[in-house]
């Protein structure tokens, strides 16, 4: 069943967004138009502290060419595995809201579309990244996905509009996310754990810091409650000096490693690289009297 809920909201006031042929407008007359490849731009000068922000063209491409190749295939699995669990448990008699809140190239939430369509579950999708280069080939790579440029920090979504929520790798705000996020809702954040690409680290520092994979969790108290912890521990195989370097500039490493490291690591022509990561599932508090 179809719902008319309001999703977009415009950034400068606030007030649904309507979508005319090629342009979103308010009702102040505040206009985004669609870009050629169908992404539209609600990010507002204000929201830029960079004349580019988020990842740039460089990183994009190395982003695009590591995920093409399925390298973080368990990462996707296991998400659309968990996110189809919990949508299968709940009874919705009403049109799913799935956002991505950056997204970057769209990997997880492509293949997350893909997974749910052939499980018959309808929903609507929505891509957010505050990097233009990224949004532009997200929206090259999957045409079916509304691709929005914005910031995570003030999103242009309605109060509590949104379903399910994905956060990969990606700076989140909690209560940007608590505004938006539906009263049944649920948001799926991954993080590294402590040793996510622990021998590029090796490589690439003297002393390898402890991440601290549970910062997450501080993060999100006082917004959220946790309802489950889903790690995910594999190991790739990376088969040419051009694939290690793609992972090291989708990472920032790349920015904080000094160039000896840097070029000793991109000499090698091959690398066994552990993935460790989490997912955790989070939800609104819910009343003690409910
Ligand atoms: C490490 S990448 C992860 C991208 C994607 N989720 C993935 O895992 O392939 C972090 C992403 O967050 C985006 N980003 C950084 N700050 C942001 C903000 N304030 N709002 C929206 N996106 C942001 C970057 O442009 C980049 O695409
Ligand atoms: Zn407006």
């Amino acid at each position: 069943m179809l719902d008319n809920r309001v999703i977009l909201i415009c950034p400068v006031c606030a007030n649904p967004l309507n979508q005319y042929n090629k342009s979103y407008s308010c009702l102040n007359n505040h206009a985004f138009d669609k870009a050629k490849q169908g992404y539209v731009n609600l990010l507002l000068a204000n929201q830029k502290k960079t004349l580019q922000p988020g990842d740039n063209k460089e990183m994009v491409a190395s982003r695009l060419a590591f995920l093409k190749q399925d390298y973080y295939l368990s990462i996707s699995e296991a998400l659309n595995t968990v996110i189809s669990k919990i949508i299968s448990l709940k009874t919705h008699n009403h049109h799913l809201h799935i956002a991505d809140l950056g997204c970057g190239v769209g990997y997880y939430l492509s293949a997350l579309k893909k997974y749910l369509s052939l499980n018959e579950c309808l929903a609507e999708y929505w891509g957010i990244d505050i990097s233009k280069e990224a949004i532009h080939s997200a929206s090259q790579y999957d045409k079916t996905i509304s691709w929005l440029v914005g910031s995570t920090k003030t999103l242009p979504f309605a109060p509590q509009s949104v379903d399910i929520l994905l956060s990969v790798f990606a700076p989140i705000y909690p209560e940007e996310v608590k505004r938006i996020l539906a009263p049944n809702g649920r948001i799926f954040v991954i993080t590294p754990a402590s040793s996510h690409l622990l021998e590029l680290r090796k490589l690439l520092f003297e002393q390898v810091k402890e991440s601290d994979s549970e910062k997450i969790l501080q993060k999100m108290n006082g917004f959220f409650e946790l309802v489950d912890t889903v790690p995910v521990r594999s190991s790739i195989h990376l088969t040419s000096k051009n694939e290690i370097e793609n992972l090291l500039k989708m990472t920032p490493f790349y920015w904080k490693s000094n160039l000896t490291k840097k070029m000793e690591l991109l000499s090698l022509n091959e690398l066994t690289v552990t993935i460790d990561i989490n997912i955790w599932i989070f939800q609104h508090k819910q009343s003690k009297l409910s």
